[in-house]
């Protein structure tokens, strides 16, 4: 039985918001560990898919995750974000360990404290294209907005509209989903995932159905986040992507191991200044 307190300031139901977007804002200065896996297993029905998996994820910095298809990466991203809950082991949050949390709690840890781009975009079909961007903005509430310094719901679609922007998707805000090809409702998801500047990305095959300059301009874009500060985790099969990482890992046969030395020369993400300044 796991033993550990839920943080002070989350004791309460009045102190929660404050509490975890004080303890976001800690993340970037006091913090550099943002996340941490801790011999987390996981299986479907009869199969183990995570089989004591660990990890970190620090603040400005990149990590990739590659492996076969059905290996577990989705399900891997999923528990780090709060989605899906592990068999056994932990997900710590700034140290703190997320088994503590209540529902209500993992909720807004999870909607404040993560951006999560989707393998497939998950887009509301009746919404459009701003609006979906806005999502968060009125999912996630006040504490959240501040944390990502846009409080007002000017700040939030003046954000919107400049992620478009950036993401060559301007002139389709008032469009509707299915009028987008594949690539572009991609690209919208990972507007809505960056609209509150959440200090962790998590992002699914990011560059999965784009053609090969929509896909670097997305790669660009995400490698450019450490350089803000913001930790970036990447699942991707394009080992070209992979490569740009800080640190990359190799799941497979549900162990997660760093990548073979060969494949693995560690760089730095190629910072892009212009691009972590506007994001
Ligand atoms: N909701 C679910 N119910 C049952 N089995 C599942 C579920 N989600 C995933 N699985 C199984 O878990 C395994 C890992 O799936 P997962 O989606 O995490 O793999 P993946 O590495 O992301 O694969 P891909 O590269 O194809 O996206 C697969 O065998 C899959 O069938
Ligand atoms: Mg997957």
């Amino acid at each position: 039985m796991n033993t550990v307190k839920s943080p002070p300031f989350l004791r309460s139901s009045r102190a929660r918001n404050s509490g975890f977007s004080l303890l976001a804002l800690q993340s970037f200065s006091l913090f550099p560990v943002l996340l941490e896996a801790r011999h987390i297993s996981r299986a479907w029905g009869a199969g183990t898919i995570l089989d004591d998996v660990s990890f970190r994820i620090q603040a400005g910095e990149s990590t990739a995750i590659t492996g076969p298809s059905g290996s577990g990466k989705t399900t891997l991203l999923s528990i780090l974000a709060l989605l899906l809950r592990a068999d056994s082991g932990s997900i710590l949050i700034n140290g703190w360990d997320s088994l503590a949390l209540s529902d209500a709690e993992r909720a807004f840890v999870r909607n404040t404290f993560f951006g999560f781009v989707f393998q497939t975009a998950q887009l509301i079909g009746s919404l459009t294209v701003l609006d979906n961007v806005l999502l968060p903005s009125l999912l996630a509430g006040r504490a959240a907005r501040e944390r990502g310094h846009v409080r007002s719901a000017h700040d939030c679609r003046h954000r919107a509209r400049a992620l478009l922007d950036r993401l060559g998707l301007a002139e389709r805000a008032a469009h509707l989903p299915h009028m987008l090809s594949n690539g572009q409702r991609r690209r919208v998801a990972l507007a809505r995932a960056l609209l509150l500047r959440p200090p962790v990305v998590l992002a699914d095959e990011p560059t999965n159905d784009l053609d090969p300059r929509n896909a670097a301009a997305v790669a660009d874009f995400l490698l450019g986040l450490p350089a803000g500060g913001h930790a970036l985790v990447l699942v991707s099969h394009d080992p070209e992507l992979a490569v740009r990482a800080n640190n990359r890992w190799r799941l497979e046969a549900g162990h997660l191991t760093p990548a073979s030395p060969g494949e693995a020369t560690f760089t730095r993400s190629p910072a892009n200044p212009e691009t972590a300044s506007q994001l």
